[in-house]
């Protein structure tokens, strides 16, 4: 398959065979993640690979359940990671500190998607699915407890990879041209901006199990794999909340506008824990 393909077939993949990546693949993976673009070539991140069962368990409470960080073969958790060149910077009569920097934590964030994006890529080609979680970023300082991870060391992003038992056949996304602006900025009218979110996910509720499918993938493979039916759960919570579109689905329902801005104290809290102050 050309790249161009490869690419535009991709899907996150949630549901893998019990099949183990052969050790030749996953030091590809990590060559490729080593070898990924890094502001000032810095390169601080650190990958965290997990394939025991213990681990696997263990990352799977910390992300909320979701059963395919515990059924994928293998996780990697991504950090970025300033406690390395700290310690040569002391070393070397100088002193980094991008723990107290904003700048250096944007970049180093980007390095790391950078990073992680190139094993996604690499994985696709050896026939393997894969799945970002960004959930952990709620639990960063269990994760930093169980996984020994130190001071200036921040687990930020995992990858669950694995050979795919299923792939979903579609998700919707914005038209292309939505999205790329020629030379200036084009602000669309409040009616091209609505239309461009309808035409993205389609009529709303008509089929709620057809609806959940396009737009919230993750519970229907979640019930698939769990004895709960978190569709029936997430059914329940859209009546109550009186759901009525797609927007209220997405920011009363799956990330509560409130409760996504509350979650910053906490967030703020377990970066200082880390040594990071950024935010003063
Ligand atoms: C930064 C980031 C965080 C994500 N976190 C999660 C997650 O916690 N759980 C999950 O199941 N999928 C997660 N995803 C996957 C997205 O849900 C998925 O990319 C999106 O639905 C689009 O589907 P596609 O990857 O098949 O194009 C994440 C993706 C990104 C880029």
């Amino acid at each position: 398959m050309n790249l161009y393909d490869l690419m535009m077939e991709r899907r996150s993949v949630r549901y893998f065979k019990d099949t183990k990546i052969p050790d030749h693949i996953l030091e590809k993976l990590i060559q490729v993640a080593n070898n990924a673009p890094s502001g000032g070539n810095i390169q601080p991140i650190s990958i965290i690979i997990v394939q025991g069962v213990e681990g696997k368990k263990k990352l799977t409470e910390f992300v909320g359940g979701q059963p395919w960080v515990k059924n994928a073969p293998l996780s990697m958790i991504f950090c970025i990671d300033f406690y390395r060149i700290k310690k040569w910077t002391l070393k070397s009569d100088t002193n980094f500190q991008g723990e107290n920097s904003l700048s250096h934590f944007l970049i180093a964030y980007a390095d790391l998607m950078c990073a992680a994006q190139n094993v996604v890529i690499l994985a696709e080609n050896y026939g393997l699915g894969s799945v970002y979680v960004g959930s952990i970023q709620s639990k960063i300082d269990n994760a930093r407890e169980y996984f020994s991870i130190p001071k200036y060391v921040l687990p930020m992003m995992i990858l669950s990879i694995g050979y795919p038992e299923s792939i979903p056949e579609f998700i919707p996304k914005l038209k292309h041209n939505l999205i790329a602006h020629n030379e200036k900025y084009k602000i669309l009218s409040d009616d091209e901006i609505v239309e461009a979110y309808n035409n993205k996910y389609g009529d709303f509720d008509i089929n709620v199990d057809k609806y959940l499918e396009k737009a919230y993938i993750e519970v229907v493979e979640a019930s698939k794999q769990h004895k709960t039916s978190w569709i029936k759960l997430v059914k329940k919570r859209m009546k109550k909340l009186e759901i009525r579109n797609h927007a209220q689905f997405l920011f009363k329902l799956r990330y509560p506008s409130k409760a996504m801005v509350e979650f910053n104290e906490k967030q703020i809290q377990a970066f200082k824990n880390a040594g990071f102050d950024i935010f003063q």
